[in-house]
């Protein structure tokens, strides 16, 4: 199975590089399955049911998130209504809506277990990563139940990230991390089989800092005065993606490969 994982849409930008790029990408690779991250989606802060559904129309299948999930208020409703969003699974279960795991069969009829989860690593303190991820491994074994597993890891550090491969290594088809919007050069199926990249990178435009306004933020530092809430950058938008192409009988990675296409990256083809 192919599938395509692509990191944290940001604003317009972020948006129109998967509206552009995403139905050939699906063509060209023969692609199976699409995971996005879309916590930056609206206007940089959370995601929209209508931008939901534009994402949806373009190719992707699921989308994961991350700190930025509650930044748009009509989200609390959205969740618990579209199973194919999902907010980091460590969010404390009793009170938190949505889901943070859900297994999508895909048109050929293969069953794909998605599962966000939230680094604590200078991010927010919430559950155990560890403890929240094997209980979403408890029901469910890869090459049995399961054809292929994707884990979107949202976390701050690269350390953090790499923890959760290894954790996950042999269980899991591809464990990606997103959150600080650049892509590593790190892909590479570890020693258990699971494929993996500490960071997917964005998708938005590369002319700013972290897909926002690169003026706003180097004033932000240099002043270390409040500058306001810091807009997305809305030059073209490169899409970075990882791809990961599975045994169709152990669901674990055969080979993965960083993508990049569009704006100012140099561009990145998989194969
Ligand atoms: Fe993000
Ligand atoms: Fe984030």
């Amino acid at each position: 199975m192919r599938i395509l994982f692509c990191g944290d849409i940001v604003g317009s930008s972020g948006r129109a590089a998967i509206a552009e790029h995403l139905p050939r990408l699906k063509r060209e690779l023969e692609i199976d399955f699409v995971v996005a991250n879309g916590e930056n989606a609206a206007g940089g802060f959370g995601i929209t049911a209508p931008i939901a559904d534009d994402l949806f129309e373009a190719g992707v299948d699921v989308i994961t998130t991350g700190n930025h999930v509650w930044d748009q208020r009509e989200v609390v409703t959205l969740l618990p209504r579209e199973p194919r969003l999902l907010r980091p699974c460590n969010y404390p279960p009793a009170t938190t809506p949505g889901q943070g795991a859900g297994v999508f069969e895909t048109q050929r009829g293969k069953r794909v277990l998605v599962i966000n989860v939230m680094g604590r690593l200078f991010m927010d303190p919430l559950d155990d990563p560890f403890a929240c991820l094997d209980q979403a491994f408890a029901n469910h074994r890869l090459g049995a139940d399961i054809d292929a597993a994707v884990i979107d890891v949202h976390a701050e550090t690269s350390s953090e990230k790499q923890a959760i491969g290894h954790f996950l290594d042999g269980r899991a088809s591809l464990v990606v991390g997103t959150h600080t919007h650049v892509p590593t050069g790190d892909a590479m199926v570890l020693a258990g089989g699971t494929g993996f990249q500490t960071d997917a990178g964005m998708c938005g435009d590369y002319d700013s800092v972290i897909g926002s306004d690169k003026g706003m933020w180097v004033q932000k530092f240099r002043s270390k005065m409040p500058v306001g809430r810091i807009t997305p950058a809305t030059g073209a938008g490169t899409l970075c993606a990882v791809f990961v192409e599975t045994d169709e009988a152990t669901g674990l990675a055969r080979r993965i490969g960083p993508l990049a296409c569009g704006g100012r990256l140099k561009p990145r083809w998989p194969l």
